[in-house]
């Protein structure tokens, strides 16, 4: 089978979005994601520095050639095209899109100056803005490569005719970021296709439908900076039974619900699964049975029970 990387993801420690994580607890996931993952996820939005500033506290205190650093550019709370309104820690906030050359140059040194470090191994483009073209972006990033801040160049949350575009051009991404979890397949028809193809590595964002699929809600009792708690109630009803009839298929491994959804999306065809963490025991949980196998009968079981409930 194909190998799959697994890969820690920070969003949530960086609060925004998600309420409050404590320094240490954060720190200390971080250093699980470091420790066993040897990779990890962020990005400058990521509580507006804070993601990116924990990974920077801890990154020292490791070989930086083991580790793995993606991050992103492309978002910021200055200038460029309004892309949403937004609250963080009881602040109002404006997030622009924003890829010129002279941005993304500055990002970039902004992005190394909170790692504490000196290159970032794979740096994507957040969301596409209208202006300037994929092209003129990944022209800048080839000059990143070349000036050795960055080793490899990505992009997020674009379709086939955008990847279409750069491949066609030369520029092919290194990888793709892109949501994809048991409920949410619509990648399978066209876009895990077109990366394996053109060996565009395809990285699964949200594999736990942010949480909601690890079992363990069904009521909404989320943090009031939380923005789960706008979920309707009939939805983590869904999720809770969806939850409910894939446990025994887990147990027969002795898996948690998390440990089995990782598992079975590395049948998926991807390259890695991006998996957050609210604290350092999930984030040793996600990793701990990882290289397990599931028999073919138990997959087809799982996508079984999967269909009948896509969100
Ligand atoms: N490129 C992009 O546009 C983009 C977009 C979204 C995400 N991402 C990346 O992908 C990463 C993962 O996606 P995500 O954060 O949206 O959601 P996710 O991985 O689907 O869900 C993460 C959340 O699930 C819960 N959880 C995880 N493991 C658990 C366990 N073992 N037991 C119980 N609960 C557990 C935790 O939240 P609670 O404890 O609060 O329930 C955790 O924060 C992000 O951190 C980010 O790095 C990228």
């Amino acid at each position: 089978m194909k190998k799959v990387e697994i890969i820690g993801g920070t969003w949530t420690i960086g609060e925004w979005h998600w309420g409050r994580v404590e320094e240490r607890e954060a720190i200390e996931t971080v250093e699980v994601f470091l420790n066993k993952y040897k990779f990890v996820d962020t990005a400058p939005i990521y509580g507006f520095g804070r993601s990116e500033k924990i990974i920077g506290k801890v990154l020292g205190n490791f070989k930086r050639k083991d580790i793995k650093i993606m991050t992103k550019f492309g978002l910021n709370t200055e200038n460029g095209e309004f892309f949403f309104k937004t609250e963080y820690k009881g602040k109002k906030i404006s997030v622009y899109k924003r890829a010129d050359r002279e941005s993304i140059k500055e990002e970039c040194k902004k992005s190394l100056e909170r790692l504490k470090t000196d290159y970032i191994d794979i740096y994507l483009l957040h969301f596409k803005p209208s202006s300037p073209s994929l092209l003129n972006i990944a022209e800048t990033l080839e000059e990143l490569k070349e000036e050795g801040l960055i080793k490899q160049w990505g992009v997020c949350n674009v379709n086939t005719g955008d990847l279409n575009i750069l491949v066609k051009n030369k520029l092919k991404p290194y990888c793709l970021q892109f949501k994809y979890n048991p409920l949410f397949t619509k990648p399978e028809k066209s876009v895990i296709p077109y990366c394996r193809k053109y060996k565009i590595k395809f990285y699964s964002y949200s594999p736990f439908e942010r949480g909601l699929l690890t079992g363990k809600y069904n009521e909404n009792n989320f943090d009031k900076e939380d923005d789960r708690k706008f979920l309707k109630k009939e939805k983590l009803e869904k999720l809770k039974l969806i939850t409910e009839k894939i446990k025994p298929v887990a147990l027969k491994y002795n898996l948690t619900i998390p440990q089995f959804i990782l598992i079975y999306m590395k049948t998926k065809g991807i390259d890695g699964i991006i998996a957050g963490a609210r604290t350092k025991n999930q984030a040793k949980e996600n990793i701990e049975q990882f290289n397990l196998n599931l028999k073919k009968e138990d997959i087809e079981k799982a996508e079984n029970i999967f269909k009948e409930f896509k969100v």
